[in-house]
């Protein structure tokens, strides 16, 4: 092996191959590691730093975590960006916004037709009740459509990644009735922060960073035809509401509450005294591919 300067090297390890391989492969690679060169060399890295990055990494993927960081660091808001810019230039307008899925979805929760208590047992805050259609950009109500729930608990914890907590606890799957509506009852959740004295918040605090997120609620909603939406509603109020450490809170999303309501009429759902209520709306639009329509969440759709 004959002696080399940095873009000598460089320029063996982009160039090195014994079959095609993957072309957008190579591509991507050879990006990522001719910028990672040009940080090291430009920014004096140590062997000690390095190492000391590539044992982070490790215990990141170990303790599965990775993406928290891609949140933390901008990445999923950036790509819903990207989508809603190509979204324009394809002139799709309309629709309830895009936000982030986050890396807590667990598939295959429980599921129930029209309404559903998300909460179990005693609440655990407010009670909360959510309601709403599934309507099309034309204002047709969309029957059957499947609308996936999932947040945190009391504690800002999410079943399957937060000790103590039930498979599934806080996690629904509602099918719509025949005119698109759906409803559920859970209580208010607090917002969700970085496991602390992890891989995650060691980066944050070198970085002078916190790791909260405002009180919010995911959903996944899916129906034959029309794109899968991924959003997640806020719940007004909360200090970090304009200050997620993933950056995903979005005009449009940001839900009323109505406090006080009556519990006449909402008797199926055990409730007996006044209560807190959201009226929300999720408006789908046009797939164009079955892939848009595809009822699969990231991790899904990647392996799919
Ligand atoms: C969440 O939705 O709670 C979440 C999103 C990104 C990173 C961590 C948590
Ligand atoms: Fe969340």
């Amino acid at each position: 092996m004959s002696e080399m300067n940095l873009q000598a090297l460089l320029q063996r390890v982009n160039s090195t191959q014994i079959a095609p391989g993957n072309p957008r492969v190579r591509a991507l690679t050879e990006r990522i590691v001719t910028d990672l060169f040009k940080t090291i060399d430009e920014l004096d890295v140590s062997a000690d730093e390095f190492w000391t990055a590539v044992d982070w990494l490790g215990r990141l993927g170990a303790a599965g975590q990775l993406g928290l960081i891609t949140a933390g660091l901008g990445f999923d808001r950036l790509l819903d960006i990207r989508a809603d810019e190509a979204d324009q230039r394809a002139g799709r307008q309309g629709g309830t916004p895009r936000a982030i899925e986050g890396p807590l979805y667990v598939a295959g929760a429980p599921t129930a037709t029209y309404e559903v208590r998300v909460d179990e047992g005693a609440p655990k805050g407010e009670v909360f009740v959510m309601e709403g259609q599934v309507r099309d950009l034309q204002g047709q109500p969309v029957p059957g459509a499947l609308i996936d729930v999932w947040h945190a608990n009391e504690q800002g914890g999410y079943s399957h990644f937060f000790p103590g907590m039930q498979p599934y606890e806080l996690r629904r799957r509602i099918q719509a009735d025949a005119q698109g509506r759906y409803r559920l009852r859970s209580y208010l959740p607090p917002g969700y922060s970085i496991p602390p004295n992890s891989p995650t918040s060691e980066l944050f605090e070198a970085l002078g960073r916190h790791g909260h997120r405002p009180a919010h609620i995911h959903f996944l909603v899916v129906a034959p035809g029309l794109r899968t939406l991924t959003t997640q509603v806020n719940i007004p109020g909360d200090t970090y509401i304009d200050d997620d450490f993933a950056f995903a809170t979005r005009d449009g999303l940001v839900i009323e509450l109505e406090r006080g309501v009556a519990p006449a009429g909402y008797e199926s759902l055990g409730i007996e005294a006044p209560f807190v209520r959201s009226r929300f709306d999720f408006v789908l639009t046009p797939a164009l591919n079955d892939s848009e329509a595809s009822p699969l969440a990231r991790i899904a759709r990647i392996t799919a």
